[in-house]
């Protein structure tokens, strides 16, 4: 069984889409298990820049299979739209993109009530929706593919809808009609993709595929062990892969988390290690630090071990993909929090109650950087001196070993440690 989940272990952001596409040559398919639009998933390779919202970060790779599954929100116009951007960059899509017909739909007033809220109760989110389609999810008032592909079905479940809707929509009627009419211009797009993706995975798996699960965000977004409320409404972690996919537990062979060598976050929320000051502006503009699917500015702090040892224990991480070690080549110190200190005690553990939050402060470690350029380094060994101190000391903290190290943007800037895991050789 050669499956792994692929999963971000801080607030987003920590280059997953990179290292998926890495993974992807060595896989047959690539499968998308929860999130929706709101993620922005960036791969560089020759040169060429793409950024993905809701298609696997696999489908540039020749032939490979990816696969949109049931836990993913799915807004349908800008699954087209980007379908269609990617076509007209020669992305090839038949017989390639498979979308679950019980994805939940998102719709115009989705992205309504996403905006109004956000007046009132400020997370910073994206504004597409996704909070209120994953409500409605849960609330049983959802339109999923198999309906909205289904002229009967659609009408009724969108009455349904717009009625439980009626104080965010002025009026109801001619919003109704807006919805009819914009979905009649794609269904016919749409439906070539939509089918039963739950039996196209669990056939693949038992063939012995090779299958990818991306998670569209980080662990400390997780609606249940992130930083609740600052969470987006679905659930990045591993154990999501499988209802978010329709597998068993025991069909997911291997766990690999990827995670930035500092910390960021787009949005508000608690972030114990951020830096407002000329260290975090470093930071931001070494790393590019702006969000691919908003471009709002993220902010930027040290490393925070204390979350990325919750998420490798809440994953069940086997080996972790260290990403944008480069962005610290020119930095003298170095900081790692170990801890931190809430009303003068030492505690090793994130708040869990949101008022408690404020009240952490980190406690730091502080390393000598290495001041070398590590962007064109192929082999571990001939990193510098104090950048594999660094690494190891990461290691030693987390009780996780490090599988690779991404020196830079392009699939070629990777140090490759642990070839298997990335191959998917298990
Ligand atoms: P994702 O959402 O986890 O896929 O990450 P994003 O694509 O939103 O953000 C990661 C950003 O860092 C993108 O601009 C990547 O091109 C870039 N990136 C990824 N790995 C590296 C790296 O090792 N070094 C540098 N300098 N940039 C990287
Ligand atoms: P990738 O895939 C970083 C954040 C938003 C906000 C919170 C809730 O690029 O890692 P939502 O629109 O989901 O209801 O917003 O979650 N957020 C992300 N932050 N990267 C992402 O995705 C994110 N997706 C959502 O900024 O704080
Ligand atoms: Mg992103």
């Amino acid at each position: 069984m050669s499956s792994i989940v692929v999963i971000g272990t801080q607030w987003g952001d920590e280059g997953k889409g990179k290292i998926v596409h890495l993974m992807s040559e060595f896989a047959d398919y690539v499968v998308r298990y929860q999130g929706g639009n709101n993620a922005g998933h960036t791969v560089v390779f020759d040169n060429q820049k793409f950024v993905f919202h809701l298609i696997p970060s696999g489908i540039l790779e020749k032939g490979k299979k990816c696969i949109i599954a049931n836990g993913v929100v799915v807004d349908p116009w800008e699954l087209i739209s980007e379908i269609e951007t990617l076509q007209d960059r020669g992305i090839d899509f038949c017989e390639r993109l498979y979308i679950s017909e019980l994805c939940h739909t998102i719709l115009p007033y989705h992205k309504k009530m996403d905006k109004k809220k956000e007046e009132s109760e400020k997370i910073g989110t994206t504004k597409k929706g996704i909070g209120p389609c994953y409500t409605d999810k849960v609330a049983r008032v959802g339109i999923r593919l198999c309906e909205y592909l289904d002229d009967k079905a659609f009408n009724r479940c969108l009455d349904v809808a717009l009625e439980d809707k009626k104080e965010y929509l002025d009026d109801a009627t001619r919003f109704k009609n807006e919805i009819l009419l914009e979905r009649e211009k794609i269904k016919t797009k749409l439906k070539k993709f939509v089918c039963n993706t739950t039996e196209i995975i669990n056939k693949v798996i038992k063939k012995n595929k090779k299958v990818i699960f991306e998670s569209a965000q980080g662990t400390m977004l997780d609606v249940d062990f992130g930083t609740y409320p600052y969470v987006t409404s679905s659930n990045p972690t591993a154990g999501f892969a499988c209802s978010g996919s329709g597998i068993g537990p025991n069909k997911i062979a291997k766990v690999m988390g990827i995670t930035k060598a500092y910390t960021t976050r787009v949005g508000e929320g608690p972030f114990p290690t951020e830096l407002k000051d000329k260290t975090g502006n470093m930071l931001k503009e070494i790393g590019g630090e702006f969000g691919a699917t908003t471009g709002r500015a993220r902010r930027c702090g040290w490393f925070d071990a204390v979350i990325a040892c919750e998420a490798i224990l809440l994953n069940g991480i086997d080996g972790i993909t260290l990403t944008k070690l480069d962005v610290l080549d020119t930095f003298k110190k170095i900081k790692i929090c170990i801890g931190y200190k809430k009303n003068g005690k030492e505690i090793k553990y994130f708040p869990k109650n949101r008022f408690e939050y404020v009240l952490v402060e980190p406690v730091y470690i502080t390393m000598d950087g290495w001041m070398e350029p590590t962007t064109k380094i192929k082999n571990y060994d001939d990193l510098p001196t104090n950048a594999k101190k660094y690494i190891q000391k990461l290691e030693d903290i987390l009780s996780c070993s490090i599988s690779a190290i991404s020196v830079g943007k392009e699939k070629k800037q990777t140090i490759i440690i642990d070839k298997d895991i990335i191959e998917l050789n298990f």
